[in-house]
């Protein structure tokens, strides 16, 4: 990079426009879709579909809801017209789905796409050229007039073939590539021209597509050149505005939906952004972000896992693990207060009756997505107690008592640093049982009975410790209390019952106890023990061994 990055870039100019509407108005409902997966996106893959994969990934937008697809520029190969042919042949396109395609302003390739269109029952013809004084200038050597006159020739070469598509309800729209980095008066002369050409009618209206071809200012600037455009436009009831966002700057989505603030009407774009550089739009995102405001978006996402493995399985491109909505670790919360957060969050939204979602750190219910509450949380050394025990808890129905959490947490969180990677929730019970569950030595329990009544119990007890074998009696005011006695009797370290508490383990026939014990020894410090038996009394005394043993380890 340079010192003086001035002297090699510009700062981008910004549009006059002091009255601008958009700052102050409020997204009320979506826009009309347009996916461009199977044109924009494939053409930026490093192996484009076949006609097999575009077929399945033309079915999987349709089952999202798109309305109109952008399937293909079928004047550029043979792939692509034999896709169109597959398409409309084959009965392909659902009654309420308009395939829409690309084509330059070329006479040529104007008369290879009418033909690929015969028979289709609708379709929207889109046809383009470059406007921005960059492309004039480099690409074309050509003044703004020839640039007029090839909008305007294109437009009546399309129109000349109508007859052609007889049977075909045609929808014409009109881009002037790089809409963003031409000049606005003369972006909507251009598209002024090609309006007076095509005649489109309020009931039959033109779809002018605005292109933020290569993101070159930020998205505040793309949606004034919008509302400035929207404004200007002289018969803007005959007209369907349409936002073409790339992502150059990572604005991308928020050009988009300034852009429908300035007063678009349709977007297009790709799931999950694959497109040229950076990428186009990310539909997904925007639908998902108009969700979480309450608005439906006729966008439907619910499985997004069958949706992700259609889409890389065609496309042969990967969801990054953080990209909004899709990403593997979007619902996954490392930090320990977040995921307490979320654990209190969704235990009073559980509460109030799943009313309205207000949980922190999640922006919307991961099950609208089709994904799972057990992926909310995952555990790494980060992870804090909260987190180690709501995993315990919704997996395994394990309630640890919130002072057991404050031993177990760091002791959860040691290993898994030792381990240098996060664990899964079994993993993490594995731990558990360790620690606590299967603490059999010094002393493990052969046998226990207790009996008594009103107060006074007596137990027996036989225990291994090592080669010995020590047989116990005592008594108490219950069982565990009888134990306690028996224990210190036998010359064990004398301690006290602190806390206690059990609760079952699953149900039914195989239903198991298991009890949380906490003892107190004769210094005052503690150790917390679990036992786990289908007999809640042996559960707690195998939880004061457990106790024990962890004190004399
Ligand atoms: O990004 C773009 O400008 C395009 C046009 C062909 C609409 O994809
Ligand atoms: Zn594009």
């Amino acid at each position: 990079m340079i010192a003086h990055p001035n002297e090699k870039y510009r700062p981008f100019p910004p549009v006059a426009l002091p009255d601008r509407q958009w700052p102050s108005r409020v997204l009320t409902q979506a826009p009309i879709w347009c996916s461009v997966d199977l044109r924009d996106g494939n053409q930026a893959l490093a192996v484009p579909m076949n006609v097999s994969q575009k077929l399945e990934l033309f079915e999987a937008l349709v089952r999202c809801g798109f309305k109109e697809i952008e399937v293909g520029f079928p004047a550029a190969s043979n792939t692509e017209f034999e896709f169109m042919r597959r398409l409309i042949e084959g009965n392909r396109i659902p009654d309420d789905v308009t395939i829409q395609v690309l084509v330059q302003a070329r006479e040529d390739l104007i008369e290879r796409t009418v033909e690929s269109l015969v028979g289709a029952k609708r379709a929207i013809i889109h046809m383009y050229n470059s406007t921005s004084p960059a492309q004039r200038r480099v690409v074309f050597g050509l003044e703004k007039s020839d640039i007029v006159r090839i909008a305007q020739r294109g437009t009546q070469w399309i129109k000349d073939r109508l007859p052609r598509l007889a049977g075909t309800e045609v929808t014409f729209q009109y881009s002037p590539e790089s809409f963003s980095a031409t000049e606005v008066e003369f972006a909507l002369e251009v598209c002024e021209a090609v309006v007076d050409v095509w005649q489109p009618t309020p009931e039959n209206r033109i779809i002018l597509n605005l292109p933020d071809t290569v993101e070159v200012a930020m998205p505040n600037v793309y949606a004034d050149q919008i509302e400035w455009f929207c404004k200007n436009l002289r018969r803007r009831d005959c007209a369907i505005i349409s936002l073409h966002t790339h992502n150059d700057r990572g604005t991308g989505v928020a050009a988009t939906e300034l852009g429908l603030l300035a007063g678009a009407d349709r977007v297009e774009g790709t799931l999950f952004g694959n497109g040229e550089r950076t990428g186009n739009l990310d539909v997904v995102t925007v639908a998902m972000n108009l969700y979480m405001h309450g608005i439906a978006p006729g966008l439907d996402f619910s499985d997004v896992n069958a949706l992700i493995e259609v889409y890389e399985r065609c496309t042969g491109m990967t969801i990054p693990p953080r990209q909004p909505y899709a990403g593997e670790l979007v619902f996954t919360a490392f930090s320990g207060s977040h995921q307490d957060a979320i654990k209190k969050g969704l235990a009073e939204w559980e509460q109030k009756g799943r009313t309205h979602w207000d949980v922190p750190y999640l922006t919307i219910d991961p099950a609208d997505l089709g994904r799972q509450y057990r992926e909310v949380i995952r555990v790494n050394s980060q992870s804090g107690k909260g987190g180690v025990a709501y995993l315990l808890e919704s997996e395994f129905g394990i309630e640890l008592p919130k002072e057991m959490q404050r031993e177990f947490g760091p002791l959860a969180n040691d290993t898994v640093d030792r381990l240098g990677r996060e664990v899964s929730a079994t993993e993490l019970k594995d731990i558990f049982w360790r620690e606590y569950i299967e603490r059999t030595a010094p002393l493990s329990l052969e046998h226990f009975h207790a009996e008594g009544r009103a107060g006074v119990f007596r137990c027996e007890a036989r225990l291994k410790r090592g080669a010995d074998t020590l047989e116990l009696n005592g008594e108490g005011n219950g069982p565990i209390a009888a134990l306690v006695n028996a224990l210190g009797k036998a010359g064990v370290p004398p301690c006290e019952v602190a806390y206690y508490r059990e609760h079952a383990l699953g149900s039914g026939a195989e239903a198991s106890a298991i009890a949380y014990i906490q003892i107190r020894l004769a210094d005052g410090s503690t150790r917390w023990g679990a036992g786990v038996d289908t007999h809640i009394e042996l559960a707690s005394v195998k939880a004061v061994l457990s106790a024990l043993n962890r004190a004399l380890a």
